[in-house]
């Protein structure tokens, strides 16, 4: 819980070192509260690229802060918990995207931002859930080697079936645990209510959803939905942000649900405003990226930002 002292503090050191705050939704409330901006992974390496500052605080895993340091090479980007790190990003290895390479002469490699710069760095462009489809389509290449995640691999496949996806078999642990039967229990409870999943969730999730989409998409259905009741499958992080925007707009008869085992991711769970503030004041947990795959990495994530638009 965040005091106004330790809100008064983070304002001054933000000012003293020229630092902003990025934060992902499912970073603990109070580390959202001290965010110059909040958002999902696209608008956050949208966000590192853009900022005029010094020092970025990354409250996140350690992709998104290793992305933002790719986008922003100049500048000093810290991590408030620097263990925080995404298991799929570690669910692929170069050999399998060489071997594919040797497969197919007219292939591309689609890689999930949720990866290591290693990864990025083997891979023709790199991709989020909130621009997937639109980037695999525009792709010059038939065949496209989605990595690591097999979940919005598939969803991208359907989208997009003018390609050949070929799927590999990574996962988000936390996404993928989100039980069908949990869900369905909440569909019968509320039959007016909307499905809102992300699309790292399992197919058959996704096949009951009345919305796929990013965790800014998610927000921005319930937010703008003319429903009253939303069933959200994605990490419970995102409801602080759904809960402040519901209230700004004066929609407080709306009610959001989420599955009976709550999903939260570990890693983000542990980043904390305490820490956020700690690593303002200490500036310790310092990003850096391993110099062998920057520059191919790079490219990767400036392709994404270019075939976006
Ligand atoms: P978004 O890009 O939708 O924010 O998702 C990031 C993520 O890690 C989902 O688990
Ligand atoms: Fe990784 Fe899943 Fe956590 Fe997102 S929710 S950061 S994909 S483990």
């Amino acid at each position: 819980m965040l005091t106004e002292q330790m809100r008064a503090e983070a304002a001054r050191l933000k000012r003293q070192n020229n630092a902003i705050v990025l934060a992902h939704y499912y970073v603990q409330p109070d580390a959202q509260d001290l965010a110059d901006f909040v958002g999902d992974s696209y608008g956050l390496s949208r966000q590192a690229a853009t900022m005029d500052c010094d020092a970025i605080v990354f409250a996140g895993v350690e992709f998104m802060a290793e992305s933002a340091k790719l986008l922003s090479p100049h500048k000093h980007v810290y991590m408030p918990e620097p263990t925080a790190d995404c298991p799929m990003a570690h669910m692929m290895s170069p050999d399998a995207v060489e071997r594919m390479r040797q497969r197919y002469d007219d292939l591309a490699v689609a890689c999930y931002v949720n990866s290591t710069t290693q990864m990025k760095a083997l891979s023709d462009v790199c991709v989020t859930s909130s621009n997937a489809v639109r980037i695999v389509s525009r792709l010059p290449q038939k065949n496209v080697f989605f990595i690591p995640d097999v979940h919005l691999g598939h969803y991208v496949a359907q989208q997009v079936p003018q390609k050949n996806v070929i799927l590999n078999d990574g996962f988000c642990p936390t996404h993928e645990a989100i039980e069908l039967r949990e869900v369905e229990e909440l569909m019968g409870q509320y039959p007016e209510a909307v499905v809102c999943a992300h699309p790292e969730c399992a197919q058959w999730i996704l096949d009951v959803a009345g919305y796929v989409g990013s965790t800014s998409g998610i927000i921005k259905r319930c937010v703008q939905g003319d429903e009253k009741d939303y069933i959200v499958c994605t990490v419970h992080g995102v409801l602080h942000q759904i809960e402040r925007q519901l209230a700004q707009t004066g929609q407080t008869h709306k009610r959001i649900y989420f599955p009976r085992t709550t999903p939260i991711c570990p890693n983000m769970a542990r980043v904390t405003g305490q820490k956020v503030l700690d690593c303002l004041r200490d500036r310790t947990g310092e990003v850096q990226v391993d110099p062998r795959w920057a520059d191919g990495a790079r490219r990767a994530l400036e392709r994404m930002l270019e075939l976006a638009k």
